[in-house]
């Protein structure tokens, strides 16, 4: 059981006021809060050892190569990595993205097939659109039903000895359908295709094992999971990130260089050029060391009664149509009233405190399946509460009779 009260006293920004109003603060989706140990822990890190890393032989340099690293540890416990140096540092699920999508560059030809969901975000399927474009491989789409779930059976149909990756979320940012990876990991290698999961959406709500999943990369973001923007995590089996070419020339991911030849560094430098994030990087293991205490059993079994309790009230709202009603989804909840724009219901709650995101959700393809321009997307963490649904679902009612 979680206290929330003494949770809640964790994140400062949730006693402030917006527009006058107590913050209900529902796009956790789209960023999380942040917790006062990791605002603390960015500024002990500029007021005590800040340096660059695996650069210089002074101690601050050693006390910040030390934390970095001790971070990286923290993560591969966390999500189970057999090796430390599968863990590479990025920017984001963004960039680990693109990073893996231009090592494929390398790899793929005509004739090959790429293969997305229609549930991506617009980061999961851009980089491998281009992917495509320059390899003369081919795009192909893992189609979904009307809850939002994918159709497993289109991508038995779909899958061949053709396809060269999948790449598909472990959660749906949109809808928050929780995809059936397991399986689908399990029969893209049966075929001998790699995979990759973007677990942006999954990592606030559940802890990651990739070796028990057997995928070949899983993506995150820091700030989805209690941490700073500008970090994130590109895991991958050891094999594949010896097979990938680097990503980003430069600084720290090379062995040896002269203007005929460059060797380059052993993993995980191989694919960490330039001056990393060296504040992010250490802060996102005390985000997780955070998230760990709280407790992942304890979050997934109270975010889905604030699921189910949301979802009770906004059904019995006339006119109002949940989009992604997938039976095992996560604590997201898209929807849009009948005849009333999602940017109108989204400007007005804002004026009573709540912060829910409206739009296409970086997810195009998903709202033109359902022929809309968007939707009103309210998404939980662990430190909500069910007074704050109650405030947010008056404060939709009150903005459907301003607007009808
Ligand atoms: N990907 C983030 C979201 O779904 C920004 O809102």
């Amino acid at each position: 059981m979680l206290d929330i009260q003494k949770i809640r006293a964790d994140f400062p920004i949730l006693s402030q006021k917006v527009n006058g109003k107590p913050l209900v603060y529902f796009d956790n989706g789209a960023t999380s809060q942040k917790p006062q140990v990791v605002i603390d822990a960015i500024s002990h890190y500029y007021q005590t050892i800040n340096a660059n890393i695996h650069r210089g032989v002074h101690t601050l340099s050693q006390l910040a190569t030390d934390a970095y690293e001790v971070s990286r540890g923290k993560i591969q416990k966390h999500i189970n990595a057999q090796h430390l140096h599968e863990v590479i540092f990025t920017a984001g699920t963004t960039h680990a993205i693109n990073a893996v999508a231009n090592g494929f560059a390398a790899l793929l030809t005509t004739g090959d097939e790429v293969l997305v969901s229609a549930l991506e975000h617009h980061s999961n399927i851009v980089p491998w659109q281009m992917l495509c474009e320059r390899t003369g491989a081919s795009l192909k789409v893992i189609p979904m039903n009307d809850n939002g779930e994918l159709i497993m059976e289109q991508f038995d149909l779909l899958l061949s000895e053709r396809t060269k990756i999948v790449t598909v979320n472990h959660i749906s940012n949109a809808l928050g359908t929780i995809n059936p990876i397991e399986y689908m990991i399990a029969r893209a290698h049966e075929m001998g295709a790699a995979i990759l999961i973007d677990g942006a959406q999954a990592t606030p709500h559940l802890k990651p094992d990739v070796q028990a999943l057997d995928c070949d990369f899983y993506v995150f973001s820091g700030h989805k999971i209690c941490g700073p923007t500008g970090i994130g995590i590109l895991y991958g089996k050891e094999e594949w990130l010896r097979k990938l070419p680097p990503y980003q020339g430069g600084g720290e991911m090379i062995a040896t260089v002269s203007f005929e030849k460059t060797t380059y560094a052993d993993l995980p430098h191989k694919f960490e050029a330039g001056t990393p994030n060296i504040e992010g990087g250490i802060v996102l293991g005390t985000a997780i060391d955070y998230l760990n205490e709280v407790g992942f059993d304890n979050i997934a079994q109270y975010e889905q009664e604030l699921l189910d309790y949301a979802t009770a009230q906004l059904i019995a709202i006339e006119g109002l149509k949940i989009y992604g009603t997938a039976a095992h989804k996560t604590s997201v909840i898209s929807f849009n009233i009948e005849g009333i724009h999602p940017y109108d219901i989204g400007t007005i709650i804002d004026k009573l405190g709540v912060a829910v995101r409206t739009g296409h959700h970086c997810a195009q393809p998903i709202m033109d399946f359902f022929k809309i321009p968007g939707t009103i997307r309210a998404s939980f963490a662990f430190y909500n509460t069910k007074e704050e649904i109650d405030i947010f679902v008056e404060a939709v009612k009150r903005a459907k009779m301003m607007l009808s």
